[in-house]
């Protein structure tokens, strides 16, 4: 096997090692930074239907009572949280908000199957007070977050104990078969926000791609010029050197002095071994005379 084989099957071990640990550890990296993207952008989207909420509850609710004749929607902070993110899921379709419950006043609020699943989990799970995971839908990975939703304040039983003893225009509005029978500390629901995957997830692969394609393109040009290097400073001298010598060692000695430029340690080995045939030179001269 010569040099520079020897040489390059060593520079491509390593190149091949370096590029598969950066790949995998900026693969890892860039994906844990698009989670953590999505996983703020759904934190801000929860911040905001809690700001709804709670601005329904201060500033809306007071001037909407009394109810007696006919029940506002408006009032309730689960409606105008999820009205007002509602409109925000027509623009952007793959961003969602619900209150989901498993008994809801409102059907629309009804906990489907994942959804009740994570609701279960708060049940079961009471110290927990957030959620976080991804799922699979039809338009990609989608992040979720979610909030137990407790019944902690006796308030909230006012309407949704029985339908007798709530008030009869709500009863008149969402009938008497829904959203009664909670009780206090129970866990409803949970509220939970869905913020899409696949954009961040997208640009983290196409910088994956490119970051990698510029790193193989410097180990590229760095095997060039590492083999050109090679070339000039060691297999060519050495060559040169060999051949040399194997025409001194058939007892050509007539041939030109080897280039003996530079002070690196090619050089001092063509002087050392133009020094050499002198030696040889004068010494079988020597023998010739006598
Ligand atoms: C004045 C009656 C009233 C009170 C008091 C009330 N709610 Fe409700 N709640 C409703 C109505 C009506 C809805 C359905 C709103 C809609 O159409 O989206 C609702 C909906 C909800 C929902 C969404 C799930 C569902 O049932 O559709 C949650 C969660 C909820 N309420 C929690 C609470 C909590 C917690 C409190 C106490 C802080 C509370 N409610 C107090 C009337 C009330």
């Amino acid at each position: 096997m010569g040099l520079r084989l020897k040489f390059n099957l060593v520079l491509l071990l390593v190149f091949a090692l370096g590029l598969a640990v950066t790949g995998y550890v900026s693969r890892h990296l860039l994906q844990e930074n698009a989670r953590e993207e999505v996983l703020r952008t759904a934190g801000v989207m929860m911040e905001a239907a809690l700001a709804m909420r709670s601005y329904t509850v201060s500033q809306v609710r007071p001037r909407l009572r009394p109810m007696d004749q006919e029940f506002f929607p408006q009032s309730v902070p689960a409606y105008a949280a999820t009205e007002i993110l509602g409109k925000l899921h027509e623009k952007y379709p793959n961003y969602a908000y619900k209150e989901a419950a498993l008994n809801p006043t409102n059907p629309r609020d009804r906990a489907v199957g994942w959804e009740s699943d994570i609701i279960n989990d708060f049940r079961n799970n009471q110290t927990r007070v957030e959620f976080a995971g991804i799922r699979d839908t039809p338009t990609g990975p989608s992040l979720y977050l979610a909030r137990p939703l407790q019944i902690t304040d006796p308030n909230c039983l006012a309407c949704h104990t029985t339908a007798e003893s709530a008030p009869p225009s709500m009863v008149k509005l969402y009938g008497s078969n829904n959203g009664f029978g909670w009780k206090h500390n129970e866990i409803i629901g949970a509220q939970i926000v869905s913020v899409p995957m696949s954009v961040p997830i997208e640009k983290a692969n196409s910088v994956f791609l490119s970051f990698m394609a510029s790193l193989t393109a410097v180990f590229a040009v760095l095997f060039v010029i590492l083999n050109i290097m090679l070339s000039m400073l060691i297999v060519r001298p050495i060559r040169t050197m060999s051949a040399a010598a194997n025409k001194i060692s058939v007892g050509e000695l007539d041939i030109p002095e080897l280039p003996e430029s530079g002070k690196d340690e090619v050089a001092v080995l063509a002087k050392a071994f133009n020094r050499m045939r002198r030696s040889l030179e004068k010494a079988i001269s020597l023998i010739d005379e006598r």
